[in-house]
């Protein structure tokens, strides 16, 4: 959506403040010997007390509050009765409907003690949305922010998934613009526009440029067991830096 008042504003940043504070508790409380169905159900505890629902499972039927994604599962991970291990690196995404209104987040967080690769990725993930951050501002091409992403990558040896992308919210979970690219896209002439509310989300691996879907038809794995690390926020583009609603 296109922000033009400032109640979508208002009611974008309660959601957004609300996945924010939902990410970072679940992220707090996770640890080892905890099942994902156990840290999504207390994901899920935390938006129903606030009226909100969890968006997977109301747009798409996902099952599960939020999605629980570990080591070489990048993303949409069904949480269930995997037990959560030392040493495992672990991406928890919360996206949910307040008053009509959605908000994304997503970050990865280490069991307890990781190996210096999985801490530099984490490191070189968190770098790339920062760079991206900087430079996603209304007139600037969407594969420039896809660009310093790569780089940013590329400097530590890892790889950007290419086929996991940012994405329009707002009124909807995905809407419009559907493709932000976290990787540089040579013919993608687009342009972020001022009060697009979007999601930026680089996620990189130690290998894989690409994820596939699992058998259980949701998990995208990566196909020879590569680890992945994504940081994701939900931002409105403005003449300056963006502003972002899933901070806290
Ligand atoms: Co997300
Ligand atoms: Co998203």
């Amino acid at each position: 959506m296109s922000i033009d008042n400032e109640k979508d504003l208002a009611a974008l940043r309660r959601v957004g403040r609300l996945v924010a504070l939902t990410l970072q508790h679940m992220g707090k409380v996770m640890r080892p010997g905890m099942t994902t169905f156990e840290l999504d159900a207390i994901g899920r505890a935390m938006l129903v007390r606030a009226g909100a629902r969890p968006a997977p499972e109301l747009v798409y039927g996902f099952p599960g509050a939020t999605c629980i994604s570990v080591d070489d599962e990048a993303a949409h991970g069904i949480p269930g009765p995997r037990v959560l291990r030392e040493g495992e690196l672990v991406n928890i995404d919360v996206s949910a409907e307040l008053d009509g209104y959605y908000g994304d987040t997503g970050a990865s967080f280490p069991v307890g003690a990781v190996s210096e690769q999985k801490a530099r990725l984490c490191a070189a993930t968190r770098n790339a949305l920062a760079r991206g951050l900087a430079v996603a501002r209304a007139g600037a091409p969407i594969n420039g922010y896809g660009r310093v992403v790569e780089n940013e990558a590329r400097r530590h040896g890892f790889e950007v998934i290419h086929n996991l992308a940012g994405h329009g919210v707002g009124r909807a979970l995905h809407e419009e613009p559907h493709d932000v690219a976290s990787h540089f896209e040579r013919r993608n002439k687009s342009r972020f526009a001022e009060g697009t509310v979007l999601t930026l989300e680089p996620f990189l691996s130690t290998g894989a440029r690409r994820v596939t879907t699992a058998a259980d038809g949701w998990t995208q794995k990566t196909p020879d067991r590569s680890v992945t690390a994504q940081y994701e926020h939900t931002i409105v583009i403005t003449r300056s830096r963006p502003i972002v609603l899933t901070a806290c």
